[in-house]
């Protein structure tokens, strides 16, 4: 009987002692499984969306490789951010007027050298733009990829060549997100092969708002959202998690800010560095 006294005061005099420094285990716990997604890779110490800045987001505790999808004129899918290779790359003009041998010819590193001389490593000069199959190969059916189809309208018939490839490297469904600011694109995924999961990317230029009608709209294609963090607020994240969708906002760069977002309750974000987030999930 005195055993489960002093076990039950024991209990509570270790509550107590969490509650007053702020961490509860469910806190804890929420904390520990916040996604981090490793924004064009690492982006803000390598190029963004090559090997190697993927690479970095898996060492430096990235749970996700975010991808970027363009497409060829050979219809081939390369990752990168842009409609154009101007900004990425020592080439001028759109992805879809080259072929992908001259895509390869394109050096995405050096860019990155010059713009961000604190990181520049002489090994980022000559980097090759990576197909979305090279980025599979290297990194196997069990990475956790989050993809993005970029201007869907552009490359018809993207959904389906993302899907053959997923399925030819038998990319594990369980752990693959695909995201997309064209609700069309996702519901065409949907269409094609219903067991992909998908992020509806929402953007806003102020206040973010979102109706009980625009989040049962989503429900019916998506498993969450992706907005801008700018301008959240505390409501929307709440809002979002209650009706039960993900919500993991792009793209955080600062520690602070990292952490008031979790505290709203967010269940992942966008980095260009994962190291920081994870530090934050940390405690540090
Ligand atoms: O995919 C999330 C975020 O990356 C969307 O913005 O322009 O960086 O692709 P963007
Ligand atoms: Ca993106």
């Amino acid at each position: 009987m005195k055993r489960k006294w002093l076990a039950a005061l024991g209990a509570l005099v270790i509550g107590i002692g969490m509650a007053a420094s702020g961490e509860t285990g469910m806190a804890k716990e929420k904390h520990k499984d916040i996604v981090n997604v490793s924004h064009r890779g690492a982006s803000g110490y390598a190029p963004e969306h090559t090997l190697v800045s993927y690479e970095k987001g898996e060492k430096m505790h990235g749970d996700y490789i975010e991808v970027d999808l363009q497409m060829t004129k050979d219809g081939k899918l390369i990752a990168m951010h842009d409609e154009t290779v101007d900004r990425t790359t020592n080439g001028t003009g759109r992805v879809k007027d080259y072929t992908l041998a001259q895509i390869k010819q394109l050096d995405t590193g050096s860019w990155f050298n010059e713009a961000y001389p604190q990181y520049a490593n002489p090994d980022y000069e000559g980097l090759k733009v990576p197909t979305l199959e090279e980025v599979f190969q290297k990194f196997g059916k069990n990475a956790k990829y989050y993809i993005e189809t970029k201007s869907p309208d552009v490359y018809p018939g993207m959904e389906k060549e993302l899907l053959r490839l997923v399925n030819k490297y038998d990319i594990n469904k369980d752990t693959l997100l695909v995201q997309s600011f064209s609700s069309l694109s996702l519901q065409k995924m949907q269409q094609l092969d219903p067991s992909v999961k998908l992020i509806q990317l929402l953007s806003y230029k102020s206040n973010a708002v979102i109706t009980d009608a625009e989040i049962a709209a989503i429900k019916e294609y998506a498993v969450g959202v992706g907005p801008n963090h700018t301008y959240l607020n505390q409501e929307y994240v709440r809002k979002v998690v209650d009706s039960g969708l993900e919500i993991h906002p792009y793209t955080v760069n600062d520690k602070g800010r990292m952490q008031q977002l979790i505290d709203w309750g967010v269940t992942g974000m966008f980095t260009n560095f994962p190291d920081q987030l994870h530090e934050v999930k940390k405690g540090k």
